[in-house]
Formats: C-alpha cells, sequence, structure tokens
C-alpha cells in the first residue's frame, strides 16, 4: 500500500473540488472549517480540506472519503458509492461499528475519547471492553446487531476493521492496526474527529497522548545504566506445543522505548517445541540471557493463568536461577468475562499508558499502577470489566490518562 501524498491521484482530486465549488456555488449555509488535522505521523490515511466538504484518501481500501458538511447544497444532491470515491453526510447523526473479529474489532475507546457514545447506534459483538459501552447495551441504547447484514445500512456510517467482508456503501475502514507503530496507530483519533467535525478535540488527544509517550520514553532513557534490560516477548501454541518469539514491529518499538532491548534479532528459528529436548535446551539458553518476559499465551481462563502455567508450558519446575523471575507479564490484566482483552482496545488509542507499564516493568520503582499489565511473577490478578465500572456521563469524552513523569 502506498501512502506518500505524492501517490495521491491529483486529477481526482480536482476533479471533486470542482465538482464540490460547482455543487456549493449559492449554498447560503456553507460551513468555514475552522479547524483542521493534520497527519504527522500515521502513514495510511491522508485528511484534504475543502470549504463545505473534507477528503480522507484512505489507503486501507484506496478509496477517497468525502465528507460532505451537512449544511452544504450538495449534502443532499450527491451521493458517491463507487469503487474510488464514497460519500458520506457530517457530523454523523449516528453510526454502527464492527466490534466482532479475533482481536475485538473496531477499538471503542477512540470513539470514546471524542466523547462520540451518545450516538453510536448498533455493535456487532457485546463482546467488548468498555464499561460505559457495556452500560449503554444493558440500557438498550446500543443493540446488538448481525455482522454484514443489512442492518448496518440504516446508519450514517458503519465502522469496520476486518476488511475482508463484504462492504456497504456506508461501511468506512477505520483501521489503526494498520500501523506499525503505537503512535502512528493512535493518531486515527483524527480520522473519526473528520467524520464529526471534532478536528480541535482529536488534535488535542493526540498530543497529549503523543506527548506523554515522548515524555516517558526519555524518561526511560534517562534510567537506562551501562546494559538495557533484554525483554522477549513470546508466546505458547497450546495446541502444536510450541513457543515463538513474537516479532510485531509495534511491541518491539515499545520495547526500545521504554529504554530495554529486545532479544537478539540473530536468533531467527521460528518455534520451539517443548517436546523436543534440543530445542527445549536453545530455548532455555536464550532465557537465560531474559531480564523480562512479556508471556502473551492466549488463555481462556486469564484469571487462572499464572506463573505456575508459565513454568509448566516451558517445561521448567522452579525458575530461580533465571534472571527474569520477579518479572513474567501478561497483557491481560483488564479483561472482560474473561475473553475480551482492553488490551485491543483501550491500549491502541493511549499507548503512552503501555510505555508507562512497560518501564515500570523494566525500572520497578513500586509507585506505579499498571494500565494493562500484570506481573505474574508476582501473582498478581486480572480486573474483571463489569458496566458499573463506567464512572462517568457516556456521552462526555473519556479524558486521556497522563501518567507522571519526569
Ligand atoms: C447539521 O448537523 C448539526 C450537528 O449535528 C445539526 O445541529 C444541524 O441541525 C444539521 N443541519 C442540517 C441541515 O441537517
Ligand atoms: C441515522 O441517521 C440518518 C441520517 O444520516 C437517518 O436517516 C437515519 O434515520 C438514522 N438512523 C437511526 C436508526 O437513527
Ligand atoms: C532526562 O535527563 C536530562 C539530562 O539529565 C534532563 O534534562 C531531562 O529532564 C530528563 N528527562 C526526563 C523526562 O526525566
Ligand atoms: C513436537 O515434537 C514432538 C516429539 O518429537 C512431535 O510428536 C510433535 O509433532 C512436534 N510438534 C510440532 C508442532 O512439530
Ligand atoms: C487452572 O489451571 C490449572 C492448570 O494450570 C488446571 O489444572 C485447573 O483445572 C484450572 N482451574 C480452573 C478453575 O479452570
Ligand atoms: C532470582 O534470580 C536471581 C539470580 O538471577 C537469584 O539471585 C534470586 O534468588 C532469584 N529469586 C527467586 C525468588 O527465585
Ligand atoms: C461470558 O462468556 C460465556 C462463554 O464464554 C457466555 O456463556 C456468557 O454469556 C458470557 N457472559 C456475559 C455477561 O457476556
Ligand atoms: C515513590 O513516590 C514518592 C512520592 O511520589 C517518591 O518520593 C519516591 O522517590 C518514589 N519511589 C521510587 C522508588 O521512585
Amino acid at each position: 500500500m502506498s501512502s506518500s501524498p505524492s501517490s495521491w491521484p491529483l486529477v481526482l482530486l480536482v476533479a471533486l473540488w470542482c465538482m464540490v465549488a460547482r455543487e456549493s456555488h449559492g449554498a447560503s449555509n456553507n460551513v468555514k472549517v475552522g479547524s483542521i488535522s493534520k497527519v504527522e505521523d500515521a502513514e495510511n490515511f491522508h485528511i484534504y480540506y475543502g470549504q463545505t466538504f473534507k477528503v480522507i484518501k484512505n489507503a486501507i481500501d484506496g478509496k477517497s472519503y468525502l465528507l460532505i458538511q451537512n449544511t452544504s447544497r450538495m449534502a443532499v444532491r450527491t451521493k458517491y458509492c463507487t469503487s474510488r470515491i464514497k460519500s458520506y453526510v457530517i457530523p454523523l447523526l449516528n453510526y454502527s461499528v464492527d466490534t466482532q473479529s479475533s482481536q475485538g474489532g473496531v477499538p471503542v475507546s477512540f470513539f470514546e475519547l471524542l466523547g462520540l457514545l451518545g450516538s453510536l447506534k448498533g455493535i456487532t459483538s457485546d463482546a467488548v471492553a468498555s464499561p460505559c459501552l457495556l452500560k449503554l447495551c444493558e440500557a438498550g441504547e446500543v443493540v446488538k446487531l448481525d455482522k454484514g447484514a443489512e442492518e448496518v445500512s440504516q446508519f450514517a456510517a458503519h465502522f469496520i476493521s476486518d476488511t475482508d467482508q463484504i462492504q456497504t456503501c456506508n461501511f468506512a475502514n477505520f483501521f489503526p492496526l494498520s500501523e506499525g507503530t503505537p503512535l502512528q496507530r493512535a493518531e486515527w483519533i483524527k480520522f473519526l474527529g473528520a467524520f464529526t467535525n471534532l478536528e480541535t478535540k482529536a488534535n488535542q488527544v493526540y498530543d497529549a497522548v503523543k506527548a506523554s509517550y515522548t515524555c516517558l520514553s526519555q524518561m526511560a532513557a534517562n534510567k537506562t545504566k551501562s546494559f538495557k534490560p533484554i525483554v522477549a516477548w513470546m508466546e505458547y501454541d497450546i495446541n502444536g506445543g510450541v513457543w515463538c518469539f513474537t516479532k510485531e514491529p509495534h511491541k518491539l518499538k515499545f520495547v526500545e522505548d521504554a529504554g530495554g532491548e529486545n532479544i537478539d534479532t540473530s536468533i531467527n528459528k521460528v518455534t520451539y517445541n517443548v517436546s523436543d529436548p534440543d530445542d527445549l535446551e536453545a530455548l532455555h539458553a536464550i532465557l537465560c540471557t531474559v531480564d523480562a518476559v512479556i508471556d502473551e499465551t492466549l488463555s481462556s481462563d486469564p484469571q487462572n493463568y499464572t506463573q505456575k502455567t508459565f513454568l509448566e508450558n516451558i517445561n521448567l519446575e522452579d525458575n530461580s536461577c533465571f534472571a527474569f523471575n520477579q518479572s513474567i507479564w501478561r497483557y491481560d490484566k483488564r479483561v472482560r468475562n474473561g475473553t475480551t482483552l482492553d488490551w485491543y482496545d483501550g491500549a491502541i488509542s493511549q499507548p503512552n499508558l503501555v510505555l508507562a507499564d512497560i518501564v515500570e516493568a523494566l525500572f520497578p520503582t513500586g509507585n506505579y499502577t499498571t494500565s494493562f499489565f500484570r506481573n505474574i511473577a508476582k501473582g498478581e490478578g486480572v480486573i474483571d470489566i463489569s458496566p458499573d465500572m463506567c464512572d462517568r456521563d457516556a456521552s462526555l469524552p473519556l479524558v486521556p490518562i497522563i501518567p507522571a513523569c519526569g
């Protein structure tokens, strides 16, 4: 997917501009676009501003989203749904969200940070990690819809992140996970801001999250002594009986930005079969170099996934001779009904909290309460997310949390 602005089909943009200028000529009620968002870090979308409309170029589906202000004459007269252009009337009066996918679907926390839960009308799965959304579901204000069904066509937009489905005209591909770094993912708040004329708010949230992330990263760099702590992201496939070290770029980036070092990139063996003595020996040898483990192993019962489970999975009776013996982490601290992790939602829109967690993991102060990570080497358990944990008016914006820094 090409993403540089120069790849923008200029002809198309000029054509849109002329058309829009003609359509809106004589419209009495033009919106003055007072605030704009400039995409600084994310690579997979760009926003362009006109007088009564905006265009989002979305590299995920290769389409241009023409966002037409509801006050312009064009709003009632124009509707695009072609292989290159889709149109939406903004600000959205209502919308629905695809919350169903193996990794939690569209992260709802982005909408919460903008204060948009009030116009959310439907979700495709109630397996969500947001207490306030759960509360709205309980109250019947948000309903569960069938995925991909005609039901979602009644809304001004239907946001999806699983692009592998049949899409109708109101579908919008909102896909922060397509980006390679934590901050690039968080910047997708500006994409939603454009649909709702909430650019100012989106910019504020992103600036605050980025400043917090940057400060924490500098603070961590200051803490690093001559040797950086070495971290392994690793996952056990229970069915295959094999371990592998995770190499997803955003995870490695978190470790670097937290003042740590990822296990040697020269380790390029893909899997370690615990039933194979040679593999097991090699795995234990690598673990001898590691100061902190992040165990990503899937569990249908996180509360019951303890240090004992981890040791059984790596085939060890005890780990007292390993440097990581006090530092074995999992990102399933906040979980709904044992299955839905906030890691796939809140952690994507507020990566500064993830970074703060990892800094605490690598340089423990004992003063900081982690958000998403728990240390199973210290017997830390999970927090069960429930609707009654919603402690604000759900229609008001969620205030981003900014951990102490410096
Ligand atoms: C446009 O949207 C705004 C905000 O939702 C609303 O107050 C206004 O009535 C809408 N105008 C039209 C013409 O639909
Ligand atoms: C959603 O908003 C659209 C206007 O964009 C309106 O036509 C439709 O009736 C609304 N649907 C619901 C279910 O509120
Ligand atoms: C990092 O250290 C530098 C130089 O000692 C200092 O100026 C800066 O404030 C520190 N930053 C943080 C975030 O602690
Ligand atoms: C792991 O090793 C055992 C014993 O050698 C073998 O039976 C099993 O098929 C291996 N598993 C995988 C996923 O290769
Ligand atoms: C907890 O996990 C252990 C294996 O580590 C298993 O034997 C036990 O049945 C589990 N307990 C529950 C309540 O699921
Ligand atoms: C943890 O490992 C260190 C050596 O790396 C050892 O000195 C210490 O006793 C171990 N602690 C526990 C609780 O096993
Ligand atoms: C929790 O999950 C179980 C199955 O995993 C399901 O039967 C139950 O309905 C769920 N409860 C809630 C409140 O979602
Ligand atoms: C914990 O916090 C207190 C007060 O904020 C501070 O004085 C103390 O130095 C902190 N401890 C560590 C280990 O950072």
